[in-house]
């Protein structure tokens, strides 16, 4: 009932002649795509190119940010509608490398989300624990903060239209993938708060994606865990061949 995610959060990389070449790699060999939702979520400076050549095909993209103000002087930031009017249908907000290196709080997330949701756009918020966080028993306390800060005041039925990405912060760029074992314990805490918080119908509804460390030889594992809808994949994202993979993993495990 919850269809599979598998969204590729290429960080800064891929000037717009690089993003051409992987996008039109992607459409020539992804295959059956459309049986998972796929989403590609290229820099601001992308966007409109990988819009325009991914065409009629079934992968939507995604910003990685957004500001919550409509205008106004705000040197460097990028307004929901302007993320809008590239074709994107979804936003990345509060991924670990904005929280760790630009600021950014379970506060902003919050802002973020509500101003995504206000136009339109379907949030994807990321949380996550660091090594530290972990290994002092932190994990749940911190998910959880994660969740009531970020989410603060959403109805339901928007609630409804965001996805949670679960990426554990010593998971990001390492190698090391959580174990099945800690991933589903996690997705699934990450939904008994959410039930907690909205309608369990809702609850149910929400796709909670797995990232860190996702690749071909660890997605179908992963994936096929129960509370595990999705994967925010981001080295092997700029790879077309390992990405492609990830997608039939993730078609595979559709089929489950
Ligand atoms: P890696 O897949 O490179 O570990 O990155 C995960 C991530 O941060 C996706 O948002």
């Amino acid at each position: 009932m919850r269809k599979i995610i598998i969204a590729g959060n290429w960080k800064m990389n891929n000037t717009i002649s690089q993003a051409q070449d992987l996008m039109a790699a992607l459409i020539k060999n992804g295959g059956d795509m459309h049986k998972v939702e796929v989403i590609v979520a290229p820099p601001f400076t992308a966007l409109r190119s990988v819009y325009d050549i991914l065409g009629q095909s079934s992968v939507h993209i995604a910003a990685q940010n957004l500001f919550w103000e409509e205008s106004g002087a705000y040197t460097g930031e990028v307004s929901p509608m302007m993320v809008k009017e590239t074709g994107c249908k979804w936003v990345i907000i509060g991924h670990s490398e904005r929280r760790q290196l630009f600021g950014e709080t379970n506060d902003t997330v919050n802002k973020r989300t509500t101003a995504a949701l206000r136009i339109g756009l379907k949030p994807i918020v990321c949380i996550g624990e660091t090594l530290e966080e972990r290994d002092s028993g932190q994990t749940f306390e911190v998910l959880n903060r994660q969740l009531e800060g970020g989410l603060k005041d959403l109805t339901g039925e928007n609630m409804a239209k965001v996805s949670i990405a679960y990426e554990p912060v010593w998971a990001i760029g390492t190698g090391k993938t959580a174990t099945s074992a800690q991933a589903q314990e996690a997705h699934e805490k990450i939904r008994a708060k959410l039930a907690s918080m909205f309608p369990q119908g809702v609850a149910d509804k929400v796709r909670i994606l797995y990232g860190g460390s996702m690749k071909p030889s660890n997605a179908l594992e992963l994936l096929s865990l129960p509370d595990v809808d999705g994967g925010l994949v981001g080295g092997a994202s700029l790879n077309a061949h390992d990405f492609i993979e990830i997608i039939k993993a993730g078609i595979k495990a559709e089929q489950l």
